[in-house]
C-alpha cells in the first residue's frame, strides 16, 4: 500500500534527547458517545454533508494521573470555523477528531466526501461541513467554500517514492506544490491563520541522507509550496513533521480516532531552521496545529516538530505556548 512507501522510508533519526522535565503527562484523546453513522444528502452548497448528533458532555473520571479528554467538559462552540484539507489523511483525520472534541466548527475539503462518513460519522452540519475537491483542480477551489472559514490546516500529501497514490498524476509535485499553490491562491486574505503540515529536511533536499527521500522530488516540491505560502501575505504557521509514527488510522472511525494516544512519545521537541531531525506522533503534530492557530507569535514562523518519550504538553495551551517560544534554533 501507498502509505507504507512513505511510511517504511527510514527519515534520518538522531538520538533522542532528554524530555523535557516537569511536564505533565499527554492528555490521550479519548472518545465522547454520542456518534453515529448516517447519511444526509442535504449537502452544504450543493455538496455532500452530514446530519446532526448531539456530542453527549460526559465527564468521566480518568482511571490514572493522566489528564484524558474523557474527563474533560466539552466547551463551548467556538467562534472558529477551520477548513481542513488532506481530513481523511493520518494527521487529517487527528485533526478533524480533535476539533470536534472540542466543539470547533470545521469544514473539510475532500477528494472523497463518502470517506468523510466511515470516518467521522453522523454529524451536525453546523459542526462539521464536507465539500468535495480536488487541490490540483484550481475549478474546484471556488470562493463559497471559503465563506466564514477563519482558520485553514492543509495536510495533503502523498507518497514520497511511486505507489498507486500517485494514481490519476498525485504526484509530490501535483499536490505538495501545485495543489498547495492553489489552495493558498484560492484562500480569502480574512483568514486568521493558515497552519501547512511540512516536512523536515525541505531546506536540504540536495544533501545526504535528504536526497534520497527527495529522489522524485518530494522534499522539493514540499518547499515550493512553503514557499507560495510564505510569500502569500496569509498569516500563516509552518509545522515541519519528522518521521510520522502512530497511524495512519485509515478506515478507523471517530471512536477509534478519539482513543489514539502517542504512546510513550508524548514529549514534544520543537525546533527551527530545519535542524531537528526524528520522529513525530501524528498525534503530537494535529495537536501543533491546532494550538498553533491560537499562539499570536507563531504567526509568520516555520517550526520543526518531534515527539519523544517522556511526559508531553498534552493539550495545554500554555505549554504548548512555552514549547513554540523556546523552539530550538
Ligand atoms: N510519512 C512521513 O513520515 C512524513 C514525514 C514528514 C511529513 N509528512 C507530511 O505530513 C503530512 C501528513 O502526513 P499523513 O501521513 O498524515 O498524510 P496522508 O495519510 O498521506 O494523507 C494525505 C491526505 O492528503 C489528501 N490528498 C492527497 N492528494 C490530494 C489532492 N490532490 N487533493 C486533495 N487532497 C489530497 C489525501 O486524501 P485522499 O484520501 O483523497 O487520498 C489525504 O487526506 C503530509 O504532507 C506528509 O507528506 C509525512
Amino acid at each position: 500500500m501507498a502509505t507504507k512507501l512513505s511510511l517504511t522510508f527510514r527519515f534520518p533519526v538522531e538520538k533522542s534527547p532528554k524530555p523535557r522535565k516537569s511536564k505533565p503527562a499527554v492528555p490521550q484523546l479519548n472518545c465522547c458517545n454520542g456518534y453515529g453513522f448516517s447519511k444526509n444528502n442535504s449537502g452544504f452548497r450543493g455538496q455532500l454533508s452530514m446530519k446532526v448528533n448531539a456530542v453527549q458532555d460526559e465527564a468521566i473520571q480518568s482511571s490514572n494521573s493522566e489528564t484524558t479528554l474523557l474527563s474533560q467538559t466539552i466547551p463551548p462552540s467556538s467562534s472558529k470555523l477551520v477548513l481542513v484539507v488532506g481530513a481523511t489523511g493520518g494527521v487529517g483525520q487527528l485533526v478533524v477528531a480533535s476539533l470536534l472534541n472540542r466543539n470547533i466548527k470545521s469544514r473539510l475539503l475532500l477528494r472523497d466526501p463518502e470517506k468523510a462518513i466511515s470516518l467521522f460519522g453522523n454529524q451536525d452540519e453546523e459542526k462539521l461541513q464536507v465539500v468535495k475537491g480536488d487541490t490540483r483542480n484550481p475549478a474546484d477551489l471556488y470562493p463559497s467554500i471559503f465563506e466564514g472559514v477563519t482558520h485553514v490546516i492543509c495536510c495533503t500529501g502523498t507518497t514520497a517514492f511511486p505507489s498507486k497514490r500517485w494514481d490519476g498524476d498525485n504526484t509530490p509535485e501535483r499536490v505538495d506544490w501545485e495543489g498547495v499553490r492553489n489552495l493558498v491562491s484560492a484562500l480569502p486574505s480574512s483568514l486568521k491563520r493558515v497552519v501547512l503540515v511540512s516536512s523536515v529536511g525541505v531546506t536540504k533536499f540536495n544533501e545526504l541522507p535528504w536526497s534520497i527521500m527527495n529522489l522524485f522530488g518530494v522534499l522539493k516540491y514540499k518547499k515550493k509550496g512553503e514557499d507560495f505560502l510564505c510569500e502569500s501575505g496569509l498569516p500563516f504557521t509552518i509545522i515541519r513533521a519528522g518521521r510520522l509514527t502512530d497511524g495512519p488510522y485509515t478506515s478507523y472511525d471517530l471512536n477509534t480516532l478519539l482513543k489514539a494516544t502517542a504512546g510513550q512519545r508524548r514529549a514534544v521537541v520543537i525546533g527551527q531552521g530545519d535542524n531537528l531531525v526524528g520522529e513525530v506522533s501524528r498525534l503530537v503534530v494535529a495537536e501543533a496545529c491546532i494550538q498553533a492557530m491560537d499562539i499570536e507569535f507563531t504567526e509568520g514562523k516555520i517550526y520543526e516538530i518531534n515527539s519523544v518519550e517522556g511526559e508531553g504538553p498534552g493539550t495545554d495551551p500554555e505549554k504548548w505556548e512555552e514549547l513554540f517560544k523556546t523552539a530550538r534554533a
